[in-house]
């Protein structure tokens, strides 16, 4: 007999762990996660799930057909749940006002009409997409105009999950954040949603706030990490230039229990979904509300990342004499991180399509990343069309092993920290390259002195060389 119907509307990165999560701490909850897009469900229902993340197989196995479902019956789900997430894509604008800078969150609006038409009973509607601040009042105001004088609670839940480690993160999360109204009714949902999260997470780490404030944290967490990154990898440039290295600044600053030694390695650039889209979402809400200088602030963490991979790919063009055409290249890693098959916003794209701007010949292999994944991407973020690119399919080789990848390669780019780049034979690697071997390390992971024995000439992100 179950107590409580939850339906998450959105089987992505997020709707699918996170809901794994509360069916496997709450047993006596019926969690259903539905999606428009039917492939997406249907893997969900496989053994093979459409995400790589670490331990969420063992997660969706052990409550998946008992308390976890995923569903293409979006209205019905809805219509039995007593709490319905919105988990849905909130990307960018790409065109009309605010392009290049507002999240569009069409996605959101759309889940309120489906949710303010099929419902026949009050629910508690969650905001667990990453939504521009105030878009809860958008939400509350489609779902008000039901037809059936049905009443809905909108609370704010953002989500914190890092990728690579989302089922830890899941599972002892340093906060859960709920917002909502400061009316009884709005107190009466948060207590609801507070109860579910008390089922394993200690009450002392969930964080009860108003709405507003609740969205606009999570704009701010993401800015706050994205800003520490940029910070340290100007400093790494600096290093380049005067002999310190990075690591040893990282290491110094970061004993300072007031600044804390994490998101301080530096890096080719920060990737992923959500960093650079939810900076640009909070450089366009102080625009907004004429806050120019406090836009520009934010601004110049993107600029820095933007100034990191060109760096990077700057650097390795100078050190090969100034020329990259024709050499094969051999990148390692193409995912944003390590332990995610995830590659939106790759640092690893944008260096590709530098060198491929070099008419260099570039061999790829990352554990996880399958070639269609890689195409998609040159595609989506960078914009070069693999049909009026007709070069690109000859250009961009994918390689089933790093050994592979680097065999006759006059370099190798180090571009995703996947653990096994730590401990490949970088001796049997020499050997077959072409001569001189060079090495650009662009997240710090290999032993540059016992490389340099070998023969590599080695430029790695903020050392001295
Ligand atoms: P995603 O693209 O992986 O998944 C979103 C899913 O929503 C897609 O499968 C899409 O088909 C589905 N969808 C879109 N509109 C729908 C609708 N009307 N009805 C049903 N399904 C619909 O996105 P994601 O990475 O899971 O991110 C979701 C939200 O969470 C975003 O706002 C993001 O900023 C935020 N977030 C993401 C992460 C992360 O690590 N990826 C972490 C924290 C927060
Ligand atoms: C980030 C946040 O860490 C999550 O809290 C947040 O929920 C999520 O964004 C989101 O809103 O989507 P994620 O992007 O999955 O999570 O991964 P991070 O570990 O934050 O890494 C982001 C990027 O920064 C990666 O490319 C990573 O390699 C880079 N990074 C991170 C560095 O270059 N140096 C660091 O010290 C840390």
């Amino acid at each position: 007999m179950t107590s409580l119907k939850i339906c998450c509307m959105g089987a992505g990165y997020v709707g699918g762990p996170t809901m794994a999560v509360i069916a496997s701490n709450c047993p006596d909850i019926r969690v259903t996660v539905v999606d428009l897009n039917a492939a997406q469900i249907a893997a969900w229902n496989s053994s093979s799930l459409p995400i790589y993340e670490p331990g969420l197989q063992a997660v969706v196995e052990s409550c998946r057909g008992k308390n976890l479902f995923f569903s293409t019956d979006i209205e019905k789900e809805i219509e039995e749940a007593d709490i319905v997430f919105i988990s849905v894509n909130t990307p960018t604008k790409t065109q009309g006002i605010g392009a290049g800078r507002a999240a569009n969150i069409k996605n959101c609006e759309l889940c309120a009409r489906t949710i303010a038409k099929v419902s026949t009973s009050n629910k508690i509607v969650v905001e667990k997409s990453t939504v521009p601040v105030r878009t809860a009042d958008a939400v509350r105001r489609v779902l008000a105009c039901n037809d059936k004088g049905l009443t809905f609670q909108v609370l704010s839940n953002p989500e914190f999950l890092a990728e690579g480690t989302a089922i830890d993160d899941l599972q002892r999360p340093s906060r859960v954040l709920i917002g909502g109204e400061e009316t009884p009714g709005g107190q009466e949902a948060i207590q609801k949603l507070v109860s579910v999260y008390a089922n394993w997470v200690p009450a002392a780490q969930i964080i009860t706030t108003n709405l507003w404030s609740s969205e606009l944290s999570k704009l701010v967490a993401n800015a706050f990490l994205a800003q520490r990154v940029s910070s340290i990898n100007s400093i790494s440039a600096l290093c380049e230039s005067t002999g310190a290295d990075v690591s040893e600044i990282s290491r110094a600053i970061g004993s300072d229990p007031r600044i804390g030694p994490k998101f301080l390695q530096s890096s080719v650039g920060f990737g992923g979904s959500c960093f650079q889209k939810d900076i640009l979402n909070l450089v366009y809400l102080c625009e907004s509300y004429g806050l120019n200088e406090c836009a520009e602030y934010w601004h110049q963490v993107i600029k820095m990342n933007e100034y990191q991979k060109s760096r990077f790919t700057k650097k390795m063009v100078e050190r090969m004499f100034n020329t990259a055409t024709g050499k094969k290249i051999a990148v390692l890693g193409f995912a944003f991180k390590k332990d995610t098959g995830d590659t939106r916003e790759t640092a690893s794209a944008f260096v590709c399509r530098d060198l491929l701007a070099e008419r260099a010949k570039i061999h790829v292999y990352d554990p996880q990343v399958k070639r269609e994944q890689m195409m998609l991407e040159f595609d989506y973020t960078l914009n070069v069309n693999t049909t009026t690119e007709p070069d690109l399919e000859k250009l961009i080789t994918t390689s089933p092993s790093a050994y592979d990848a680097c065999d006759g390669a006059h370099a190798i780019a180090i571009l995703t920290e996947w653990d096994e780049f730590k401990t490949l034979d970088y001796q049997r690697i020499y050997e077959k390259m072409s001569k001189p071997a060079f090495i650009f390390d662009g997240r710090n992971i290999v032993d540059q002195a016992a490389l340099r024995k070998i023969g590599f000439e080695v430029y790695a992100i903020g050392k001295p060389w």
